[in-house]
């Protein structure tokens, strides 16, 4: 066991760990009188449900894997089964999978008897690096993604970096799109790290990933910190979201893993910030679609369509867009960058260049 514990200093305090062979651990964050159930999905349960050891018979619910998994009446399914496992005030929730199930788990955790404990134990690069820490919750609705949610911190995330390595190649490029922002809201120092690591971190090495997923939990608890309910300097994390949202939404949820569609979310708003002559660094947007290239992830949105066989109408996403629920009096807001680690949010971008860079 090797672990680096980052405390995210809300009232009370998170801790996030991150390390390999962390789940046989999490026995020990549960005390003698507390009950316990283990949402998970299908999938992560066969795979990685033995690893939590002396939890393996705790009464365990299984979502179906991904997205179809996240609705409401899952969410009422996994309530039922917390009530009839007796679970009590005291008792704890320990999710086991990627952001789908950290979403509902949380959801679910934050509901029953008006709030028990929660902690997650990621297993995509998504989850650890995002998902898992911040304490979004939801469900989606048939009008759209995340729409029912709350605000619930786990009391903590262990994330064992070693979970990742049976996750297949997409899920891992998805994850890659989320510390490619996190490394463009970061600075330098984390964007050049990843330049000289591409190849390695394409490969999923356990040690690099254990490094990216840590500097990511870093600026995202410093973020969580300052504005936990996502009020101000927190939606800077929303970069290249707008149009990540707008993307997921035409091609039908699922479709187009969430970090895919966020890679190309960065072109655009990198594109979108030269065109406002916001970034003085002349070459970080072709930097950055080299890089996210070398990951495999497209780099462009006729690359995307390319490579997903799919259509993508500027028409709809823009339409998508209005729609968007951190639109402001019904218009999207874009966060845009001044330079690595200099994010601008609540940007207009005018109609004329939304439909050239859409094109
Ligand atoms: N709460 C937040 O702050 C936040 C942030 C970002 C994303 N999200 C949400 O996260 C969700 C996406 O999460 P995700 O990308 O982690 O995907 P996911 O949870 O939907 O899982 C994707 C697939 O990977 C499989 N999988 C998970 N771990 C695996 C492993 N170790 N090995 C093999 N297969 C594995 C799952 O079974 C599933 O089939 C979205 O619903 C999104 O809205 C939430």
């Amino acid at each position: 066991m090797d672990r680096t514990a980052v405390t995210v200093p809300l009232e009370p305090p998170s801790f996030v760990h991150v390390g390999t062979d962390l789940l046989s651990e999490v026995q020990h964050e549960v005390t003698a009188d507390q009950g316990v159930v283990v949402i998970s999905d299908d999938t992560v349960r066969e795979l990685h449900g033995a690893a939590l050891e002396a939890l393996a018979e705790a009464p365990t619910f299984s979502l179906p894997a991904g997205e179809d998994g996240k609705t409401l009446p899952h969410l009422e399914k996994a309530l039922d089964f917390m009530a009839a496992s007796g679970l009590e005030r005291n008792g704890l929730v320990i999710t086991l999978g990627g952001g789908s199930v950290s979403d509902l788990g949380g959801l679910a955790a934050s509901l029953y008897k008006r709030g028990i404990s929660v902690l997650h134990c990621p297993t995509t690069l998504l989850a650890q690096v995002d998902a898992s820490v911040g304490g979004k919750t939801a469900v989606n609705l048939a009008a759209g993604k995340n729409l029912a949610g709350t605000f619930h911190q786990p009391r903590a995330v262990f994330c064992d970096v070693r979970t990742l390595t049976t996750l297949p190649p997409e899920q891992c490029r998805s994850g890659l799109g989320e510390v490619v922002k996190t490394a463009l809201l970061s600075g330098y120092g984390f964007f050049d790290f990843l330049e000289a690591n591409h190849a390695g971190l394409a490969a999923g090495e356990t040690n690099l990933m254990r490094e990216v997923v840590l500097r990511c939990v870093r600026l995202k608890a410093g973020l969580v910190a300052t504005d936990e309910t996502d009020q101000g300097q927190r939606q800077v994390l929303n970069l290249g979201h707008t149009f990540a949202h707008a993307i997921e939404h035409v091609s039908g949820y699922g479709r187009v893993p969430h970090g895919v569609a966020v890679a190309v979310g960065l072109t655009l708003a990198l594109a979108a910030s030269n065109i406002q002559g916001l970034l003085a660094d002349q070459d970080l947007a072709g930097r950055t679609e080299d890089l996210l290239r070398n990951l495999g992830l497209p780099a462009s949105l006729p690359e995307l369509r390319e490579r997903h066989g799919l259509l993508l109408p500027s028409e709809k996403l823009i339409a998508a867009m209005l729609h968007d629920k951190k639109s402001a009096a019904g218009l999207p807001r874009f966060v845009l960058l001044q330079g690595p680690g200099e994010a601008v949010r609540g940007r207009e971008i005018t109609a004329a260049v939304l439909d050239f860079l859409l094109e």
